[in-house]
């Protein structure tokens, strides 16, 4: 059976205290989850949040890392100063990444690389912007940025991907995809999957679905059968929304 997981991406909020405090107020209340439970912070964050949740169930994702692996990359950070600060996660292809910072598919093939080469699990996203969607591009969008960068990874290398489909639409502006919209393209991911490796691969990829998954709508989104779980933005800011959302899972 795949995975199931409820994670969470802070992007630029919480400063340090405030980050600590969420976390300590997660470690609290998360003994025994259903699922597999990530949070996603700023670098500043990373080591005290993970030297905090040592012993919880509640793992640490960093939100990006440099497509470089060490030198003269001013204001960088390596995946391998991710992993040494005990986080086991990186949030890799964020559309936000890709939109604000003009990130390709060709350097985040780079950044999957380097983390995995690291030992870091990657979360990697995916998605169609407004535009891609009316026009009902929406699986060739998804299965170029696929294509472009993991599809090379090897099976092995692959175990250590979770997916996350974040229609770039649905991101902070309170327009979830329905519950079918998610499934079917959950169902393509999958199917994608099963081509570039085989079915039982497909069948053990855990594939999350973000873009204003809230406590509201999570359970009936999480009730699709390829819908794993969710990658959860603002949602994931209060730690009473983001406790719901796991108990939805
Ligand atoms: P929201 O949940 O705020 O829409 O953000 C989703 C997201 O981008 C998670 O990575």
């Amino acid at each position: 059976m795949r995975t199931k997981m409820v994670a969470g991406n802070w992007k630029m909020n919480k400063n340090l205290q405030e980050g600590v405090a969420l976390a300590t107020e997660l470690k609290q209340a998360v003994k025994d989850p259903k699922c597999a439970v990530v949070i996603g912070t700023p670098f500043i964050h990373l080591a005290t949040v993970a030297e905090l949740l040592k012993g919880s169930p509640v793992k640490v994702a960093a939100e990006n890392c440099a497509d470089h692996e060490k030198g003269a990359y001013t204001g960088e950070v390596s995946a391998e100063m991710v992993k040494s600060t005990g986080a086991e996660y990186v949030i890799l292809g964020h559309s936000e990444r890709r939109q604000y910072y003009a990130e390709t598919n060709e350097m985040l093939a780079e950044k999957v690389r380097l983390a995995l080469q690291n030992g870091l699990k990657v979360i990697f996203c995916i998605g169609e912007v407004k535009e891609e969607r009316e026009a009902g591009r929406q699986n060739e969008v998804v299965k170029a940025q696929l294509e472009g960068s993991v599809f090379g990874l090897s099976a092995e290398e692959w175990k250590q991907i979770t997916l996350a489909y974040e229609p770039v639409w649905a991101i902070g502006t309170g327009l979830t995809a329905t519950p079918a919209q998610a499934q079917e393209m959950h169902a393509y991911l999958r199917e994608l999957v099963a081509k570039n490796y085989n079915p039982q691969i497909a069948d053990d990829t855990t594939i999350l679905y973000g873009g204003s998954c809230n406590e509201k709508n999570a359970a009936e989104l999480f009730a699709n059968p390829d819908v794993d779980g969710g990658l959860i933005g603002g949602a994931s800011l209060v730690a009473e929304k983001f406790l719901a959302i796991i108990a939805a899972r």
